[in-house]
């Protein structure tokens, strides 16, 4: 055991996306802030967003309506209290965003173009540079905390743990590029350290979503909300040697159609939204239609649009396609549904509270109550700035911390060597895809459970590497999300039974909340 140096800080931001870069900007104006990044700044899963962000600018639209929206994806999960508070103050945290830096794409008339996704009743999404939204967002965030005097960042440092005192978090202990650890005092610390895509084999998520943000919160004793809905997206790029990218919902917003391996279009027959279903609603129908065929993909095609729009749109989209030789303005682009979002994580109160004192969550590490079992596409970008804002007004109002004691920790060398720990990975996320993915069944909830927690007794001991770290993050991830799903009898948004196929409102309009504390309730 050794006592740990010590740095100190106001507020301290664990996660370098949106909601990370837009929390500590708003904070900077008033306090001192450390941002830990595990990677360059450059390196989130907001850099890959694509679609847009969804608030209400038209005047046309309202955010009844966008809230109706919202609530009707979110399959009778949603938190109307988060949800009102969403749509209402969207607009205006878009405006800061534009303050900012954000160059957001306009029309021929000079007025913020506004593009269509699943279940939206209304165009209100924003976008920038065509279908490159989350780069020019991280872009503008990240200049303007370069800027500021008083932000602190670290990159390639990570955050092990979180430290509580007397049920309070008092700051986090952090790795740094050489494996030195030090813990970092903070009146306030805020996981945003984004989702957990790699709990799958297939995910439009980069190397980095590895569920930080609920094992860290978890094991400090933090309650997690909701984690067996995932959002599986329908239209991942499915071609041999290229990596799972995604193709917006966009495109089919702009009129893509999916089709069969007979070329026939199907979406009808599932839902009168077709292309324009919910998420899970055309998620599970292309599934059918690929078991119907036992093939492993479909079709997306926007052939018949003309080749400007696809270019111009699309242009992100449109070049990664042309290097794997698809060419979108003649070609049908084979596609499959792929790991996408986490709909749950760590539950928060309205201000983005954690229920640890001091600790708080924000963007897709929190379960602010806003997607339900299944997300609205679109609000995940607007849910960061929205709860981000609240955080800050929050942690403004907080008494300073007490004193912290001194605090010795043991992290021992393991001698496991790095390839073990990504064989892990894999047997994990190869666990998660068979048994836990878009349907679900008893048995094989089962088998991934005892294997799962199996692994986890494993991991407790002797991280060392940020792999290490990440694995242990991802495999008590994989555990909650397993158990829960096994827990929830009926299917719902993004969780589906094939042994309990029907929606049970009677039952399981609630929801399952994990902590050491208490288990599950
Ligand atoms: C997309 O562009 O399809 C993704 C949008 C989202 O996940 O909200």
């Amino acid at each position: 055991l050794h006592a740990l140096p010590r740095m100190k800080t106001k507020v301290a931001i664990v996660g370098a996306g949106i909601a990370g870069l837009y929390t500590a900007l708003q904070a900077s104006e008033y306090a001192d802030v450390v941002l830990i990044s595990k990677k360059g700044l450059d390196d989130s899963n907001t850099r890959w967003a694509q679609g847009g962000i969804a608030a209400v600018t038209a005047t046309s639209d309202s955010p009844a309506l966008h809230r109706q929206d919202t609530l009707i994806a979110g399959a009778g999960l949603c938190s109307y209290d988060a949800v009102e508070v969403l749509v209402n103050e969207g607009p205006d945290r878009l405006k800061e965003l534009i303050a900012y830096g954000t160059e957001f794409d306009r029309d021929e008339h000079g007025q913020y173009a506004l593009t269509q996704e699943g279940a939206h009743s209304k165009r209100r999404i924003l976008h920038a540079n065509g279908d490159a939204t989350g780069a020019e967002i991280v872009r503008a965030l990240s200049a303007r905390v370069m800027e500021q005097p008083n932000i602190t960042v670290l990159e390639h440092h990570f955050a092990i743990d979180v430290v509580t005192q007397d049920d309070e978090c008092v700051g986090v202990i952090v790795r740094k590029p050489d494996g030195e650890i030090f813990f970092l005092e903070a009146d306030a610390t805020v996981l945003a350290t984004g989702g957990a895509g790699q709990l799958y084999r297939y995910t439009t998520n980069p190397e980095i979503a590895t569920a930080d943000g609920i094992g860290i919160a978890y094991r400090a004793g933090a309650r997690i909300k909701d984690v067996e809905f995932i959002q599986f997206h329908p239209t991942a790029l499915y071609y041999p040697g290229a990596p799972r990218f995604l193709i917006s919902e966009a495109v089919r917003g702009e009129g893509a159609v999916l089709r069969n391996t007979n070329g026939e279009r199907f979406m009808d027959k599932y839902h009168p939204q077709k292309e324009l279903a919910p998420r899970d609603v055309v998620v599970r129908a292309i599934v059918a239609e690929m078991e119907k065929a036992n093939v492993s993909h479909v079709f997306l095609d926007i052939t018949h649009e003309s080749p400007d729009l696809i270019r111009h749109r699309f242009p992100t989209i449109y070049q990664f396609c042309l290097q794997y030789g698809l060419d979108m303005v003649t070609d049908w682009i084979p596609v499959a549904p792929a790991c996408h979002y986490i709909m749950g994580g760590v539950e928060t109160d309205l201000h983005g509270e954690t229920s640890t004192r001091r600790l708080f969550a924000c963007g897709e590490a929190s379960c602010t109550g806003v997607h339900g079992a299944n997300r609205l596409a679109s609000n995940s970008l607007s849910e960061a700035v929205v709860f981000g804002h609240r955080i800050v007004r929050r942690i403004k109002e907080l008494p300073p911390l007490p004193q912290v004691r001194p605090l010795r920790v043991a992290f021992e060398r393991s001698g496991r060597r790095a390839s073990q720990t990504k064989e892990q990975r894999i047997k994990l996320q190869k666990l998660m895809l068979r048994y836990v993915s878009v349907k679900r069944e008893e048995k094989g909830l089962l088998k991934a459970l005892e294997e799962l927690e199996r692994m986890a007794q494993l991991y407790e001991d002797e991280p060392v590497e940020r792999e290490d770290f990440e694995l242990l993050n991802l495999v008590s991830a994989a555990v909650l999300t397993t158990r829960a799903a096994l827990l929830r009898e009926e299917s719902r948004g993004g969780h589906y039974r094939n042994d309990f196929p029907d929606k049970d409102d009677l039952i399981w309009r609630k929801h399952l909340v994990q902590s050491i504390r208490a288990g599950v309730q």
